[in-house]
């Protein structure tokens, strides 16, 4: 008989600027057991993001650093990494996070910081891009979940998923069709990474198998 060794949940820390519904679908997913981990700390940098309400709720501890509080960015990211450090954050996820780290910061957290951007990577880096998505005619856009690099949403790629542009879209529709898929493949990136599936290889992600793998396939585009 083997004995499995008994592994602590993963230690995660959501890092957020708004809105917070990507920090509620990690939330969920810890509480449904999807993801075999803990929210041990939930960082705004904006005192008015209703993300911090949500956790609230939900027991998570808080806490609010204000970007404009520092002349530079280094001294916001040291105090930023301390109080992650405290946390024994082992997983730190940006989820709606306006802020650009610094390269001390990325470095410092190599393979364990990892971010959520509205568009298939690499088109379409920086903001306001479900716009640029539209403006540039596309046909499909979506979500990506990737490792950060210091290069502002670059790094190897997790998970993405699809979308189609319609011809009636406006930023605002095509921001919600992503979104709602955006809160399939963060948990689901989360998952895997806790249960130490995610092999990184110069650029690329591999995904280690596991029995619940079925048949990789898209069967139907709106699906
Ligand atoms: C999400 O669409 C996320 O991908 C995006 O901000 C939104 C936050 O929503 N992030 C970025 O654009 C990062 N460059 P939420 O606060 O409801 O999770």
């Amino acid at each position: 008989m083997t004995v499995e060794p008994v592994r602590q949940p993963l230690r995660i820390a959501v890092l957020i600027s708004g809105g917070g519904s990507n920090l509620q679908a990690l939330m969920d997913g810890c509480a449904s057991g999807l993801i075999p981990g803990q929210i041990v700390l939930v960082i705004s940098n904006n005192p008015d993001a209703f993300g911090l309400e949500r956790a609230k709720k939900q027991q998570i501890p808080t806490q609010v650093i204000d970007h404009r509080r520092f002349a530079v960015r280094a001294s916001f990211d040291q105090v930023l990494a301390h109080a992650l450090d405290e946390a024994g954050a082992e997983l730190i996820c940006l989820a709606g996070f306006m802020r650009v780290l610094t390269a001390d910061f990325v470095h410092y957290y190599a393979g364990r910081l990892i971010n959520i951007h509205p568009a298939l990577l690499p088109a379409f880096p920086g903001i306001h891009v479900q716009r640029q998505a539209i403006e540039a005619g596309v046909r499909f856009s979506g979500a990506t979940v990737h490792f950060v690099v210091p290069e502002v949403d670059a790094g190897p790629i997790i998970i993405q998923a699809v979308v189609p542009v319609l011809a009636d879209d406006t930023h605002e529709s095509l921001a919600a069709r992503i979104l709602r898929q955006e809160h399939r493949i963060y948990p689901l990136a989360v998952r895997w990474f806790a249960q130490g599936r995610l092999r990184l290889e110069q650029n690329r992600v591999h995904l280690l198998e596991s029995e619940e793998d079925g048949e990789l396939a898209l069967i139907h585009p709106m699906g």
